[in-house]
């Protein structure tokens, strides 16, 4: 599922933040945040304390993995990851290094199941970037596909809920508001699964 991750070149450079460490952020953010996504919420909290106590990591970025180590509550780690995402973007920004991603029009993926994976990754990767392409790909694709079985009925609200906050997500062009609706929509993928009856923790 990373396979892009692969297709970014590593450039070794002198600087105090090195690549070889971004990715091992992006593998451990990324982990947490489909944890999360999943309510798999222990998963996430590891993932968030290991990257807290791994070598050289940034203190911006330590404080926010440390904010998602203490969530035992969805409504808490669906911002906290969010937050975390914005903290990635912002020294991105501020340092005009990052990753590259390649440009997308379309998510991969074979069918539904996969595309509906690849479209949180994707609003994943935009966030951290912050890359628009990426971003609006994903948000493009991340209403799942709609649940027909009427013994799921407690699903629709908060499908209702998850589109408006895909609306909101392709209107605005503030990624602080993007990362608080990506926030928002976390502890909706959660509450959903948990509604469709996928298991987790
Ligand atoms: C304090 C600043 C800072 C923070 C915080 C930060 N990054 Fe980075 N990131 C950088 C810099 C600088 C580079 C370029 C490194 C290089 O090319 O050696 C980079 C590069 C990357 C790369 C590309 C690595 C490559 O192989 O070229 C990825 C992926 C990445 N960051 C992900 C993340 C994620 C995900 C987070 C948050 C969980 C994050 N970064 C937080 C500064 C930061
Ligand atoms: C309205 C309901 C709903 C929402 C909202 C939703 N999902 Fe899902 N998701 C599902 C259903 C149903 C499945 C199972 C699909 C299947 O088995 O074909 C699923 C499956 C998945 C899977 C695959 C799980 C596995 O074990 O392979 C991932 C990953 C996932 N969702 C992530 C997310 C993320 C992240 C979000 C939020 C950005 C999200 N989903 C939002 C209903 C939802």
């Amino acid at each position: 599922m990373l396979w892009f991750l692969f297709a970014l070149t590593a450039t070794a450079e002198d600087d105090a933040v090195s690549a070889q460490s971004m990715v091992g952020h992006f593998e451990a953010s990324t982990h947490a945040m489909l944890a999360v996504g999943t309510g798999e919420l222990r998963d996430a909290r590891r993932q968030a304390r290991a990257l807290a106590k791994q070598n050289g990591v940034p203190a911006p970025l330590k404080e926010a993995a440390q904010v998602l180590a203490g969530c035992h509550k969805i409504d808490c780690s669906g911002p906290a990851m969010a937050n975390m995402g914005q903290t990635c973007a912002a020294c991105h920004v501020e340092t005009g290094k990052g990753p590259r991603v390649p440009r997308m029009t379309q998510l991969p993926g074979r069918n539904d199941r996969e595309r509906h994976s690849f479209a949180a990754l994707f609003m994943w990767i935009g966030l951290v970037t912050p890359q628009e392409g990426a971003w609006l790909v994903g948000v493009g694709g991340a209403v799942p596909p709609t649940a027909t079985d009427e013994t799921r009925r407690n699903v629709r609200p908060i499908e209702a809920r998850f589109a408006q906050l895909v609306v909101a997500a392709e209107q605005t062009v503030d990624w602080y508001q993007r990362g608080d609706l990506f926030g928002e929509m976390l502890t909706l993928c959660a509450a959903c699964h948990d509604a469709s009856g996928l298991k987790n923790d």
